[in-house]
This record gives structure tokens, sequence and C-alpha cells, in this order.
């Protein structure tokens, strides 16, 4: 592994308790419920689940942990990230969790097989773009989840590519998905000029950037998919920081760097000397950060 994914694993290690306390429960709870009454008219029936931009698999162990799954005793969980090495990182984060939480594990080919009180779920991971994985999968998906990727993808290609996979009263559950606002406390006085540049790196070729979250509630009925519950997620950081949360805003800054840094809209005295301010912010503990998301759950039919 590089040092680029040690950081990005890092990152998305700390991003699960700033996700944890976003995630808007109304949708999760509608989730769970409906999951319910899919088991209920499914008797026997395995539940099909694929997530993509998977990354380490934090909400597949999140959904678990929480019971959103607990109607079913038999799932299949197929988790697809392009990027390599996320298997492996995957791997090593299943197999502590699930000894943390009493499920026995056991490797297979292409990933986990966890039981626990007559429970079985089978984790594989695929790695590949999802286009191509969708596209390889049968029209027998009961879920798919995207978690924190829709504003990095082609919108209305996406939608289609997952909608596409599900049977008729399958859902789409897209939670974490971006919308449009960031902001850093305190105010520094080129918040605007770096942040709006920062917001134009997301416009990037075809990925759906900063609207996504809103885009997805007109976009998803167009491909059949109806919004069933929506919500905020917003990401809300502020002193004082644990380690997981110092670590979490000196990536975000980090992506700021990253993106406005190679994309000369703003000179790099003016980018060095916000992230200068920034970094000591963070390092005095003062420093507060707020990205707004939505959560949508949606059936197909
Ligand atoms: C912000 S991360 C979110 C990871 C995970 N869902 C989480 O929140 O912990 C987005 C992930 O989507 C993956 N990704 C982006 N575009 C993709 C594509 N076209 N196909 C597969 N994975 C993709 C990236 O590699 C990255 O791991």
């Amino acid at each position: 592994m590089t040092r680029h994914d040690d950081a990005f694993v890092r990152y998305l290690r700390s991003k699960e308790s700033v996700d944890d306390r976003a995630l808007h429960r109304p949708t999760l709870a509608d989730l769970g419920d409906r999951l319910e009454d899919h088991a209920e008219s499914n008797p026997g029936e395995p539940l099909r689940v694929v997530s993509v931009g998977a990354g380490t698999g934090a909400m597949c162990r999140r959904l678990l942990s929480w019971g959103v799954f607990d109607a079913h005793d038999d799932i299949k969980y197929v988790m697809v990230d392009r990027r390599k090495g996320m298997a492996d990182q995957a791997a090593k984060a299943f197999a502590k969790w699930s000894h943390a939480a009493g499920w026995s594990a056991e490797p297979t080919r292409d990933g986990f097989r966890i039981e626990r009180h007559g429970r079985r779920v089978s984790l594989t991971y695929v790695t590949s773009d999802l286009f191509d994985a969708m596209s390889a999968l049968p029209k027998a998906l009961d879920l798919v989840i995207a978690h924190a990727v829709f504003d990095l993808l082609p919108l209305r290609r996406a939608v289609d590519s997952l909608v596409s996979r599900l049977v008729d009263g399958g859902y789409l559950y897209a939670p974490i998905t971006f919308d449009g606002r960031t902001a850093f406390r305190p105010s520094h006085e080129a918040d605007d000029e770096v942040l709006a540049a920062y917001h134009e790196t997301m416009r990037d070729g075809d990925s759906a950037g900063t609207d996504a979250g809103a885009d997805l509630l007109s976009v998803l009925p167009q491909f059949g998919a109806n919004v069933v519950s929506a919500g905020g997620s917003d990401w809300v950081v502020h002193p004082e920081h644990d380690g997981h949360e110092r670590v979490f805003l000196d990536r975000i800054l980090g992506f700021v760097e990253e993106s406005v840094g190679g994309a000369e809209a703003v000179d790099d005295e003016t980018l060095e000397r916000w992230l200068a301010t920034r970094h000591q912010q963070l390092e005095r503990g003062t420093l507060s950060y707020i990205a707004h998301n939505v959560d949508v759950l949606a059936r197909l039919g």
C-alpha cells in the first residue's frame, strides 16, 4: 500500500464516528422497517446487497452492528471499490470487527463468511469500477448502497446503472451524499475564494459534484426509483476534537490543498496562508467544520 493509500484508509477510519453522528436517523429507521417487511414477505430468501464505492466496508459493519439487517438470517453482501488495496484493508477491518462483535469468521476465496446465533453473512469484495461490476450482475438485488460516493460519479449514468440491477420493490440507499456547503470557522478572509475553488474542482469532468444530494431527489424518479425518505446528514466537527476528528480534519484540509493547489483559481500565496491558518487552528484545537450532506432512500416501482 502506498503512503497515499495509507492516508486514505486513516481518513475513512476517522470518518466513521463523524458519519455515525451525521446519519439521518429517520431515513435509516425507515430502511430498517422496510427490510423487516421484505424479510416477512420473502421467508427463507437471502437479502442480496451491493455496496458501491464501499471503501473498507464501514457501512456494512455499521448496519450489522446497528441491527438494520436483523430480520434477515442470510445476507449476501458484495462490496465494490475500484481502488486497489481496499479489499485487503476491508478484510483487516472485518476480521477485527467480527472478532470483537462475536461473529465467527471464515475466509472465502474473495472475502469472508461470518456467522452468529444462526445468522450468516457472506461478504464478497470486488476491486472494479462500479459500472463494470454492476453490468456483470443479474437484476436480482434487494438493496444497493452508495455511501459518500455519488458526488464523485456521473449522476444520471450512476443512478441508471445502480437502479437497473434492483428487483422491483428493491431499494437504493445513498447516505452522506455531499450537497454543496463547506464551512470552516473561525472565518478567514480567503474563505470564499478558497472554498469556491474547492467546490469548482468537484465539478471536474462529468462528476455530480456539489449538487449531488439535491439532484438525486429529481434524478431518481426519472429512473423509476421513488424517494421514500430523505434528510440532512451534515458533518459537524467542533472543538474539543478527539483523535479521530483531528485526523479527519487534517485530511479534509489535505483534500482542499490537493484539489485547489492543482487548479490555479487561487494564487499559491493565498492558499498557503489559508492552509497555514487552518492547520494552526487545528493544532490549537479551535477549528470548526461543517459540510452539508443528505441521505436518500428510494424504492424501485
Ligand atoms: C469518499 S470514499 C467513501 C468510501 C466508503 N463508502 C465510506 O464512506 O467509508 C469514495 C470511494 O468510492 C470509490 N469510487 C469512486 N468512484 C468509483 C467508481 N467509479 N467505481 C468504484 N469505486 C469508486 C473510491 O475509490 C473511494 O473508495
